[in-house]
Formats: structure tokens, C-alpha cells, sequence
């Protein structure tokens, strides 16, 4: 998505060759010009599928997985991380390790929110080591509900998360896949490059 790769290129930092912040239009301010595109840009991608739930992890994904909902008119759930004082029990569970943290978490959705007749798609903002989407993936198999497919915003193809997810059949859709962080420097994906 060139609207998205511009951003990077003009906005993103290269904190180390790992690490891309992005903080100025996804990670802590958002661009909802910019969002509204991406939420188009995932609906489009995904618009042979009959979508019935999108479904997310705070805090990032919540702004994307929000967007897509309103162009497909359909309900957005995000996993929580932090205990919420009125989600006690009924609940799906999954456990969550950041290897760039490293902590693992346990992230949950309600019972009430996720069915086995619904269709999923996963929303999320990076994809580095796909531990989130796994953790998801596990909620939405406790619900009995079927994935249609993941999208990301940021997919960083150096680590190896959309490789595993893509060798296990699950369809990745990343609008932006960066291959390198070097030298201050954003080089994407080939078969990103438009
Ligand atoms: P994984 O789920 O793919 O295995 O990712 P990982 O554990 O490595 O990532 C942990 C957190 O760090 C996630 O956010 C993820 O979005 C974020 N992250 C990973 N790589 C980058 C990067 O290069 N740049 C930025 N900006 N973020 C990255 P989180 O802790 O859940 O944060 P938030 O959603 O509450 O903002």
C-alpha cells in the first residue's frame, strides 16, 4: 500500500535493525485519514469473504480493526492484556510471549463476544514473531468460529512470523512488508513494491 510505505519512509524511525517506531500515525498518535485508507485497503483484500467479526488486540490493533469494521459493517472485539474489572470469568484465554519484551501474557475475550458460527479476521499492527496472532488464533479455535485470514499494517519479513503463519495456511495479508531496517534506512518487500 504506496500511501503506507510513504508514511514510513517519510515519518518511521529506525531505532535499531530490529525495531521500527512508528509513533507519529499508529503506535501512540494515529493518523485516521491514514487509518480510514488501510480499513479500505483490508476490505478490499479480503472482499470475496463473508466477514462477520473483527477481531483484535489492544491497544494498536484496536484503531486499524475498527476502521475495517466500519467499512464492512461488521463488530470489532479486541483480546484484552490487563485484567478488566467487570471481565471476570467466562472467558477464552490464550497465552502470549513477546520475545522483543520478553514477558509473556495471558490475553482474553469474553464467551459472550465470539461464536462458532462466526467469520473472523485477524487485525493486528505489526507482525514480527506472530505470537499475538497465534494467541488469537487459539481464542477464535476455542470459540469454534472459522478465520478467514489475518491482515497486518506493518509486517516486518525479516522475523519469522508471516513465514510460519503462511506455511501453515493461514492467509497473511500485509500492506506494508519491511525487509530491512539498516542504517536508518526502511527497505521494503518486492512483491510489496508498487
Ligand atoms: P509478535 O506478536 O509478532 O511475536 O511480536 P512481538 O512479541 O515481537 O511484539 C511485541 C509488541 O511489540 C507488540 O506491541 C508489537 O506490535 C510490537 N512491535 C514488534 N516489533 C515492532 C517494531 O518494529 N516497531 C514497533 N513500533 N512495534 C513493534 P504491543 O506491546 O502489544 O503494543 P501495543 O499494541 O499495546 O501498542
Amino acid at each position: 500500500m504506496q500511501l503506507l510505505k510513504d508514511k514510513i519512509i517519510k515519518e518511521g524511525k529506525v531505532l535499531s535493525p530490529t525495531v521500527l517506531k512508528v509513533d507519529t500515525f499508529l503506535n501512540h498518535q494515529i493518523d485516521p485519514l491514514l487509518m480510514k485508507e488501510i480499513g479500505h485497503e483490508f476490505a478490499t483484500r479480503f472482499t470475496n469473504e463473508v466477514i462477520t467479526k473483527v477481531l483484535t488486540i489492544e491497544s494498536s490493533g484496536i484503531a486499524p480493526a475498527t476502521m475495517l469494521g466500519l467499512e464492512i459493517g461488521a463488530p470489532v472485539v479486541f483480546a484484552r492484556k490487563r485484567k478488566s474489572l467487570t471481565l471476570s470469568d467466562n472467558l477464552f484465554t490464550a497465552s502470549v510471549h513477546s520475545f522483543t519484551k520478553n514477558v509473556t501474557s495471558d490475553i482474553a475475550v469474553s464467551r459472550d463476544f465470539l461464536h462458532a458460527d462466526d467469520n473472523i479476521i485477524i487485525i493486528d499492527d505489526f507482525l514480527a514473531n506472530g505470537e499475538a496472532v497465534k494467541g488469537l488464533l487459539h481464542i477464535a479455535e476455542q470459540a469454534g468460529a472459522n478465520v478467514v485470514g489475518v491482515g497486518i499494517v506493518i509486517e516486518k519479513g525479516f522475523q519469522d512470523g508471516g513465514k510460519n503463519l503462511r506455511a501453515q495456511g493461514v492467509r497473511v495479508e500485509s500492506l506494508a512488508i519491511v525487509n530491512e531496517l539498516e542504517e536508518g534506512k526502511v527497505t521494503f518487500a518486492e512483491e510489496e513494491a508498487e
